[in-house]
Formats: C-alpha cells, sequence, structure tokens
C-alpha cells in the first residue's frame, strides 16, 4: 500500500509539465516550436539558456524528490518504483493528455539521488559525446548507457544496476525521433537555433 502511494504522489510529481508552464510564462507554447519537446534542450533553444537551465532543474528536482518520496515509503524497491513512477509522469503526464518529456533531466534528478559520482560520470560522459558529436540527444543517450556500467563497475546493488538498465531502453525509446532524424541528417545541432 505504501509503495502505491509513493509511485501515485511520485507519477503526478513527475507529471508536472515544467517546460510547458516555464515557456508559458514568455506567451510560447514549447510542444509547438523547435523539437516540440517540454525539455531542457527545446526551452534552452527557443527561450535562451536561462530558462533552460531553469526547466533541467525543475525536471531534475522531481526526479530527486521521487527518490526521496520513495525512500520515505519503503526499501529500495519502492525508492526505483517511485522513480520509474515519476519518468513516467514525466513522459506521459496526466496534465498533458499523457504527452510529455524525454526524461533525460528527471532521470538524471533520480540518478543524482541514487549517486551524486555515478551522475559525474554520465555528465562527463554526456558533454565529451557534446564537445564531439553537437548533438544533445546523442549524448543524452551515451550519458544513459554510462549509467549501468558505472553502477557495475562501483558494485552497486543489482537492483539499481537493473533499474539503469531500463532507464537506457526508456531513454532510447524517447529519443527514436532523434535517432531516425541523427542519420537523415535533420537533427539539431548546438550551433544551430533553427532546423535546417
Ligand atoms: O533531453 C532531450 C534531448 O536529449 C533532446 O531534445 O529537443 O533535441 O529533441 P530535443
Amino acid at each position: 500500500m505504501n509503495t502505491l502511494l509513493a509511485m501515485v504522489i511520485s507519477y503526478l510529481i513527475g507529471s508536472i509539465p515544467f517546460g510547458v508552464m516555464v515557456a508559458r510564462t514568455k506567451g510560447i507554447n514549447i510542444m509547438e516550436h523547435g523539437s516540440g519537446n517540454i525539455g531542457t534542450t527545446n526551452v534552452w533553444r527557443n527561450l535562451g539558456p536561462g530558462y533552460g537551465l531553469l526547466v533541467l532543474i525543475l525536471d531534475a528536482s522531481k526526479g530527486l524528490i521521487a527518490v526521496l518520496v520513495g525512500r520515505h515509503f519503503g526499501g529500495i524497491e519502492t525508492e526505483l518504483l517511485a522513480a520509474f513512477s515519476a519518468l513516467c509522469g514525466h513522459s506521459w503526464s496526466v496534465f498533458l493528455r499523457f504527452k510529455g518529456g524525454k526524461i533525460v533531466a528527471t532521470g538524471a534528478g533520480v540518478i543524482l539521488a541514487i549517486s551524486p559520482l555515478v551522475t559525474l560520470v554520465a555528465l562527463v560522459v554526456l558533454l565529451t559525446t557534446l564537445a564531439i558529436s553537437r548533438y544533445v540527444s546523442l549524448s543524452s543517450m551515451m550519458a544513459a548507457l554510462s549509467l549501468p556500467i558505472t553502477m557495475a563497475v562501483l558494485g552497486m546493488d543489482k537492483l539499481y544496476i537493473i533499474f539503469s538498465c531500463i532507464l537506457v531502453v526508456f531513454v532510447i525509446y524517447k529519443h527514436r525521433a532523434n535517432i531516425k532524424k541523427i542519420f537523415d541528417g535533420s537533427e539539431y545541432k548546438v550551433v544551430r537555433s533553427r532546423r535546417k
């Protein structure tokens, strides 16, 4: 019962569409601009770095809080189910008719609550990939891929490793349109403000 409650609370927290709300303060429907995504990258792309970073912090806080909610209500399984619920909320928000984001920032918040060291390694992977490729989407996927590897190297609990593997699949699934665009050459690069 406690686990179910943690999951419902976390789903609702994850559902809060901060990207949409922040863009709305500037009179913009972010789902109709750029990639149409509600996350940090698209807000940054359309409203600038300050708003992008604000959305990054707010979206990450959803994942971090969900883990804390899970910890409050139970053990590691509850923590991870709450985290997964927040990711589902962000991805299929009850406030956006079950549309939503690509779970990168919210996932980062989850991982930060689980292990700052793993988060730091993922951040290095993300920035390195970004410097080389200039694709945020590819960099996000590479950062996600680093998670189970780093966790395994650090000898973390196998539940965390399984969770991070699920996270990788989830992130790649959410980026399927980006992957297609990388291959056809139409994916955004960080230096561009508008798609070619
Ligand atoms: O966090 C999402 C990012 O990886 C891609 O965003 O707007 O380029 O689809 P976008």
